[in-house]
């Protein structure tokens, strides 16, 4: 194991009715907040109207900057840190799933520092302050709500790119698991593979780390576990809390921790294209490239895939194809794409993302890739 530091100070209030304990919690920073949203959702189910309620009688100000879209753009958070400063804020609230959350951290970075926000996305610049953050999360996923790090796409430069940073971590999240019954089927999917896929990312970090090992494979067993009820169920309290906690755990640290970096995260790099081009939902793109990416880097860490097998299935023989054909099983039971033309893309399609890898050059923070592995990967998706 790697020297390392487990530190996550977010707060994070999880079950029924957790939004009461807002006040609370940002009475101490001020009293004016900019509420951050996205395309509608929430207002049309009646979450916001609980949330402004709320700081209607705790004596709270808000404005609100609506509208931001899955696979959220820079633009949108270069606006809505315009008028963070302009309007004074004193903190902000972000209420949706990982697109708004992410949008809001990076506001809060921009505003709170002073500084462009793409600059900020590239590491070109280092932010200094930032406006304190909270969230409420509507959609189990990311895991954005307990970490420091946001993704934000620019379609002028076609990136899209992470930024980790401590100074994003949120002050305090709010997790009701009832705010995620209205999510429909697809979008559920979609969370279940990013989880998934988080887990696998930090099982495939660098370093020799068995406890986290062991995490991230009882991650993965426990979205095996409720994955086909839920879908089966979807307004079931109790399976939507499992899959809440198991998205958070994917991606707070709990399952990276003695490893150099914090995963391998080169197959969201790649992925991360796909949306950029088409606007896929991430969970979709994530699908089709992580089973390619196992084949085609068994031929570099067999022992690691062959040790995921192991671990999932208890069985000493298992094969790494055997082990990559249980996700690819996993994934077409959940009924999410494996292959490109399944979300309508083709081979021309096909050519363009070969050639957008080859010019950003995504890689794995453990697994390195070259343009080799592009044209294997791209040939199986
Ligand atoms: O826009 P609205 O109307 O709010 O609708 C949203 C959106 O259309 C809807 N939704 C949210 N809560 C709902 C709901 N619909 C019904 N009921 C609810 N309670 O769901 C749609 C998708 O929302 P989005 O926020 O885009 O989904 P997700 O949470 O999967 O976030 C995806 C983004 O997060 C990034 C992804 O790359 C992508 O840009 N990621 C962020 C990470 C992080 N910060 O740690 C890590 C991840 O790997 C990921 O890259
Ligand atoms: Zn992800």
């Amino acid at each position: 194991m790697v020297n390392f530091v487990a530190y996550n100070p977010v707060k994070l209030y999880f079950g029924k009715k957790v939004i009461e304990k807002l006040p609370g919690e940002i009475i101490p920073y001020g009293k004016k907040a900019l509420i951050i949203t996205g395309k509608g959702s929430i207002k049309k189910l009646g979450y916001y109207d609980e949330l402004t309620n709320l700081l209607d009688k705790s004596g709270i100000e808000y404005i609100e900057y609506a509208g931001i879209k899955p696979n959220p753009v820079v633009e949108d958070v270069e606006k809505a840190a315009e008028l963070a400063q302009k309007e004074n804020i004193d903190f902000i609230i972000a209420m949706g799933g990982g697109s708004v959350i992410d949008t809001a951290k990076v506001v809060s970075i921009t505003a709170g520092s002073d500084l462009p926000a793409w600059k900020l996305m590239k590491k070109e610049v280092s932010p200094t302050a930032a406006i304190p953050l909270f969230s409420i999360l509507t959609l189990a996923a990311t895991g954005t709500e307990m970490n420091a790090a946001a993704v934000i796409q620019n379609h002028k430069t076609q990136e899209k790119i992470g930024l980790f940073h401590p100074l994003m971590y949120p002050k305090a999240s709010f997790l009701d698991p009832s705010y995620t019954i209205s999510v429909p089927k697809d979008p559920t999917v979609n969370g279940i593979i990013d989880l998934t896929a988080h887990s696998l990312e930090a099982f495939f970090g660098d370093g020799d780390a068995p406890l986290s090992d062991r995490l991230a494979v009882a991650n993965i067993l426990e979205a095996f576990d409720y994955s086909n009820d839920l879908l089966k169920d979807l307004t079931n309290y109790d399976l939507r809390a499992r899959m809440m906690w198991n998205a958070t755990i994917a991606e707070n640290g709990t399952i990276m921790h003695g490893r150099a970096a914090t995963g391998d995260w080169g197959t969201h790099a790649l992925a991360h294209h796909i949306s950029l081009l088409w606007d896929t939902p991430h969970g979709q793109t994530l699908s089709i490239v992580f089973p390619a990416w196992m084949k085609v880097m068994k031929e570099e860490i067999p022992h690691r895939i062959v040790k995921l097998g192991q671990l999932l299935t208890g069985q000493k023989e298992i094969s790494a194809d055997d082990t990559i054909a249980i996700f690819e099983m996993f994934f077409k039971a959940l009924g999410a794409p494996l292959k490109m033309s399944e979300i309508g893309l083709n081979d021309k399609d096909k050519k363009e993302l070969l050639h957008l890898w080859k010019q950003n050059k995504p890689t794995g923070l453990n697994i390195k890739m070259n343009e080799n592995h592009y044209e294997k990967i791209i040939e199986l998706i």
